[in-house]
């Protein structure tokens, strides 16, 4: 139960910290705890609110591509080929003023990826059209990957969320809408594909870099944070802000993209389908922290010894499912669902130490100030 808000009272921390740098980048946990990541680049989009942030070609600037191509049924390695068509990627933003609800297409708000039901003929055979985005950053090393979406509850398609090098080399949160849930929960694979994998015909089944997790709530029903870290040593893997896992076996060395992708290929021992109606997964939101190979190299200022909570900005992790889009959230401004590492978000956290200094106690931060329970 909310007992007071402060909001006035905390505007001048608000302002402080909009001054706030990310100069030597941006952290998960902070760099004064035993274990933190320090990532210079982010990738942070807003897909209930936003519909600028996909292309559909190579143009520099937006952060992501939708895909194009086929893959014939053979090496699809299901019984069906996969045709990735850029119309299978829908822009499904809230109207303007919206606080929640329906997208301007109906149905859920977000990113639509497609997965359709009726097969395209192609003289090799039939193909199920799908649909896939890329990051245009090609040259990521380690990062903290973290999508907020609902996949779809029609049977028979793969929804995923994965760091692509290439086929040994690739890091995966899979939800399969064929799986059903059992008394443990909602399964989503984690996989990790390695040269064993691709020795045992592309499959990790067997490898010490797969996981059937079973979360806790119903992805096909919240939309859910899933979320990758990738460290030289491990993989972190997180829903909702909670560690579910660690990976140390075989982790990938090797720059390469993020992508997500929604798709069938018929084969019944993983997507199944192809789908007897058209599935949606739908995503709300991206942020993704992370180094590339590219990136320009710190200053002495950044250097061993230097990093600070002062130059560099902590990552606000999610703790529980993100805000609920397609449920209107009345009396609140529409605001991104996500929690975000921008001045105004760092400045929250600010304030919590300030808060809890002075008040003691539990407290929950609101855009305006603090509140506590
Ligand atoms: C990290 O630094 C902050 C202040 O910059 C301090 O409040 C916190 O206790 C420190 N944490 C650790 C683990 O030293
Ligand atoms: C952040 O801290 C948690 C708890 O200590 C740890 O499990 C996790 O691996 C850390 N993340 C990074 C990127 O160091
Ligand atoms: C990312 O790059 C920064 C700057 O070079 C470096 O300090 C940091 O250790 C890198 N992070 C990882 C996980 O390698
Ligand atoms: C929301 O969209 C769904 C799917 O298109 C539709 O069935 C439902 O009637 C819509 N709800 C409202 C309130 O428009
Ligand atoms: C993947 O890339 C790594 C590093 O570039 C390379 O060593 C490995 O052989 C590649 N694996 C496949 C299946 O091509
Ligand atoms: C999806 O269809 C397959 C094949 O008919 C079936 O085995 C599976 O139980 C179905 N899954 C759900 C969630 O209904
Ligand atoms: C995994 O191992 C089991 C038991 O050895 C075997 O029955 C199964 O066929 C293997 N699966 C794959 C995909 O290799």
């Amino acid at each position: 139960m909310r007992a007071t808000t402060l909001g006035l009272t905390f505007v001048p921390f608000a302002l402080h910290a909009a001054a706030e740098d990310c100069s030597c980048g941006y952290s998960v946990n902070s760099t004064n705890a035993t274990y933190f990541g320090l990532f210079t680049q982010k990738i942070e989009n807003d897909f209930v609110h936003s519909a600028s942030d996909v292309t559909w070609d190579s143009t520099p600037g937006p952060d992501w591509q939708a895909q194009e191509y086929n893959v014939p049924p053979p090496e699809a390695r299901g019984l069906y080929g996969k045709a990735a068509q850029p119309r299978n990627v829908n822009f499904n933003v809230l109207p303007p003023g919206s606080t929640g609800g329906n997208g301007t297409l109906g149905g859920d708000p977000g990113l639509q990826l497609w997965t359709r039901s009726e097969l395209v003929s192609e003289s090799d055979g039939q193909y199920i059209p799908m649909a896939e985005i890329v990051t245009a950053q090609k040259d990521i090393l380690y990062g903290s990957f973290r999508v907020g979406m609902k996949t779809t509850a029609i049977n028979g398609t793969c929804g995923a969320w994965f760091f692509y090098h290439n086929n040994s080399q690739e890091i995966d949160m899979e939800v399969l809408s064929k799986d059903r849930s059992t008394k443990m929960g909602w399964p989503v694979n984690l996989v990790n594909q390695s040269p064993q994998s691709v020795a045992s015909g592309y499959n990790a089944r067997n490898t010490s870099g797969f996981l059937d997790w079973y979360l806790t709530i119903d992805p096909k029903v919240l939309y859910t944070e899933f979320r990758m870290d990738w460290l030289p040593d491990r993989i972190d893997w997180y829903a909702n802000g909670q560690l579910l896992a660690t990976f140390r076996d075989n982790i990938p060395t090797a720059a390469g993209a993020l992508h997500l992708i929604h798709w069938s290929n018929g084969d019944p021992f993983w997507s199944g389908g192809p789908p007897e109606e058209d599935a949606v997964l739908t995503v709300a939101y991206v942020n993704a922290y992370f180094n590339t190979t590219s990136q320009a190299p710190q200053s002495a200022a950044c250097g061993p010894g230097q990093l600070t909570e002062e130059n560099t900005c902590n990552i606000i992790s999610a703790t529980s499912p993100p805000q609920q889009p397609n449920v209107a959230h009345p009396g609140s401004a529409p605001e991104p669902l996500r929690p975000s590492n921008s001045a105004a978000t760092v400045s929250r956290a600010r304030v919590w130490f300030t808060c809890g200094g002075i008040f003691g106690g539990t407290i929950v931060l609101t855009l305006l100030g603090c509140s506590f329970f």
